[in-house]
């Protein structure tokens, strides 16, 4: 168990495309561990393994604080609808900005066992989840964003 750095914008980690997990070794147990850790720390609903400087298809969400989720390799399959509203990033921090992101999706993934899972998300659920896969390929919510990004407090 441990904290890792949190990669904050400009570090060019970011903007590259993770790889594919082939296998979950101990060491990617650790890994996804420590991203928890490592997002509860900071008061985070998601982060995904390059944001702490590793370039691999992982992400960890938790919109509630009870229902820690992790998605390897994940590829969104379905999206409908739209949802506008606030979105932040612990690699952006202090920040903020308008994105409009689909209401729901569908997210075919890996278990932290390599289990085939389906995911349906909704809501703040839906935008975690397209926020984290989005870190996978390199982009960050400012790309898509309906308008500047700004400091939280305005
Ligand atoms: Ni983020």
């Amino acid at each position: 168990m441990a904290i890792r750095k949190i990669r904050v914008e400009g570090d060019e980690v970011l903007r590259k495309k993770s790889k594919e997990v082939k296998e979950v070794t101990q060491k990617t147990l650790e890994l996804i561990e420590d991203m928890f850790d490592t997002m509860y720390e900071s008061y985070g609903v998601g982060l995904a393994a390059p944001q702490i400087g590793i370039l691999k298809r992982i992400v960890v969400i938790d919109v509630t604080g009870e229902d820690p989720m992790v998605l390897i390799n994940p590829e969104i399959i379905e999206r409908s609808g739209e949802q506008t509203g606030e979105e932040g990033c612990l690699s952006l921090p202090g920040k903020s900005a308008i994105v409009t992101r689909p209401n729901h999706v569908v997210c075919k993934a890996f278990d932290a066992n390599m289990e085939p899972i389906t995911i349906e998300a909704e809501g703040l659920l839906a935008r975690a989840v397209c926020h984290e896969v989005d870190h996978l390929d390199g982009i960050l919510y400012r790309d898509i964003a309906d308008g500047p990004v700004h400091d939280v407090e305005d």
